[in-house]
C-alpha cells in the first residue's frame, strides 16, 4: 500500500501506456509525464516505440477471438501469454530507453480485446453488454515490479454503456477548439471518430466507432498475397474500384447507417463477413477488390460523417490517427469524400498518428488515480460516468 500511499499524492507522475488494438499488429507503449488533472491535465510524451506481435501469437489471438475457433482454456493461457508479452516488451522497452522501473508510477494496459458484445441481452433474467479484454494486469504489474490499471472498459458495461469508444476522453482534453469543428478520426483495425464543435463542452462530445478501419484490408492482403498488410497501398494502387463490389459491401454493412451511440469490434467484419461478398467475384481481380475494401473504409467513415453528424459551420478539421492514417488511398478517399473537411494526420503536443492510443491508457491510468471519471456517458450509452480500470498493486 505505501507505494499507491506514494503516487497517489503526487502531483506530477509518470506513466506508461499500453496496448494492442484489433490489428494485432504491436504492443504499443510510451510513456508519458503528466502535471495537473482533468480539464487542466497537461502531458509531455517522453519516449514512444511499438513491439512487433510475432505472428504465433498474433493468430493465437485472432483464433480465440472467434466463436467458432475459440475455446476456454485457450483464452485462459492467452490472458497469461499476453500478460508475460506486454510485460517482457515494458521492460524491454525501460531497458533500451535506460530508465528505471522505480522511476515510472504507473501502467495504464488496455490489453487485447478479444469479444466485444455490445448489444443488450438476457440470461435468466439479467440484463447485460459484455466485453473481454485479456493480457492480465496483475501478471503485468508482478513481471515489471510497477503498479498496472487495466480493464478500462468494465465499468463502463457494468453500467450498461457499449465500453467503447474510450477516446474521446482524450480527444476533448488535447485538441477542443474554440474557433473550429474538429473530428478526430482513429483508423486502427475499426475506425472510430469523435466530433468536437468549436467551444463544445464535455456534454456536446458525440462519439462513435464508424465501422471497419484496416481490418478487412489486412485480412484481404493475407488471404491473397500473404502479406500482413498493403504497405503504401502497392497493391490496391495496382487495382481499380468495382462499383458493384463496392455497392454490395454497403448494402451488407448493417452498422452503417445504425444510429449512435454504437460500437462494434472484428465480430461484425472478420473473415466470414467478407467471405460471404466475396463468393461471387471469383473472377475480379485480387488487386481490384482490395481497392474496393480500401474504398469502403473511407466511404464508411465519409457517410457516417454526412448522415449522422450535424455541424454548424461548412468547414471542419478531420484530425486522422492510428495505421490507416499511413494508408494513402484511404486518406484520399476522406478527402474526394469530404470536400468540405481540411484532412490531415494528427500531430499536436508530442501527440502522433501512432502514439494517440498508447497516451490515452496513460492519460486513463493517471485519471484513474485521481479519481476522476473519464467515460462519457453521452458517448458510451452508460447510465453513469465511472472511474476505470483496476488497480493492481505491487
Ligand atoms: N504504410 C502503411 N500503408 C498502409 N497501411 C498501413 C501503413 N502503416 C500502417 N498501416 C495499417 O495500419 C494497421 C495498424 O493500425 P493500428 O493503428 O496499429 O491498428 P490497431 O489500433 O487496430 O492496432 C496495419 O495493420 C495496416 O493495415
Ligand atoms: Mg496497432
Amino acid at each position: 500500500m505505501t507505494n499507491l500511499h506514494k503516487i497517489l499524492n503526487k502531483s506530477e507522475r509518470l506513466v506508461i501506456g499500453v496496448l494492442s488494438g484489433t490489428s494485432v499488429d504491436a504492443v504499443d507503449i510510451a510513456l508519458i509525464k503528466f502535471k495537473g488533472k482533468g480539464e487542466n491535465v497537461s502531458l509531455k510524451v517522453l519516449e514512444y516505440k511499438e513491439y512487433k506481435i510475432p505472428a504465433g501469437i498474433k493468430e493465437f489471438v485472432f483464433k480465440v477471438s472467434h466463436k467458432e475457433s475459440g475455446s476456454v482454456d485457450d483464452v485462459c493461457r492467452l490472458n497469461f501469454i499476453l500478460g508475460k508479452f506486454y510485460a517482457a516488451c515494458i521492460n524491454k522497452f525501460l531497458k533500451q530507453k535506460d530508465i528505471s522501473a522505480k522511476k515510472v508510477d504507473a501502467i495504464g494496459s488496455h490489453g487485447q480485446t478479444i469479444h466485444h458484445l455490445p448489444l443488450t441481452e438476457k440470461f435468466n433474467g439479467i440484463k447485460y453488454k459484455s466485453t473481454l479484454q485479456i493480457g492480465d494486469p496483475s501478471v503485468i504489474a508482478n513481471q515489471t515490479g510497477i503498479i498496472t490499471i487495466g480493464d478500462f472498459r468494465t465499468a463502463d458495461v457494468a453500467h450498461d454503456g457499449g465500453g467503447a469508444p474510450l477516446v474521446p476522453y482524450l480527444d476533448f482534453v488535447m485538441f477542443r477548439s474554440n474557433k473550429t469543428d474538429r473530428i478526430l478520426l482513429n483508423i486502427g483495425g475499426i475506425s472510430n471518430l469523435t466530433c468536437l464543435p468549436a467551444k463544445c463542452k464535455f456534454s456536446d462530445v458525440v462519439a462513435f466507432d464508424t465501422g471497419p478501419g484496416n481490418m478487412m484490408i489486412d485480412y484481404l492482403s493475407q488471404k491473397f498475397y500473404s502479406k500482413s498488410f498493403d504497405k503504401d497501398c502497392r497493391i490496391s494502387k495496382k487495382g481499380t474500384i468495382s462499383k458493384k463490389l463496392l455497392s454490395e459491401i454497403k448494402k451488407k454493412d448493417t452498422f452503417l447507417l445504425k444510429k449512435y451511440p454504437k460500437s462494434t469490434g472484428r465480430e461484425l467484419y472478420h473473415k466470414s463477413f467478407v467471405d460471404s461478398i466475396l463468393k461471387n467475384y471469383k473472377s475480379e481481380p485480387k488487386e481490384n477488390i482490395l481497392r474496393t475494401f480500401t474504398e469502403y473504409t473511407s466511404y464508411s467513415v465519409s457517410g457516417n460523417i454526412k448522415r449522422l453528424l450535424k455541424l454548424k459551420n461548412n468547414k471542419f478539421e478531420l484530425l486522422v490517427s492510428g495505421g490507416g492514417a499511413s494508408n494513402c488511398l484511404i486518406m484520399d478517399g476522406l478527402k474526394n469524400n469530404l470536400p468540405n473537411a481540411t484532412v490531415t494526420q494528427v500531430n499536436s503536443g508530442g501527440i502522433t498518428t501512432s502514439n494517440k492510443e498508447a497516451v490515452l491508457f496513460a492519460l486513463l491510468a493517471n485519471e484513474t488515480l485521481n479519481g476522476n471519471t473519464t467515460n462519457l456517458k453521452s458517448v458510451t450509452g452508460a447510465k453513469k460516468n465511472a472511474i476505470l480500470g483496476k488497480i493492481c498493486l505491487v
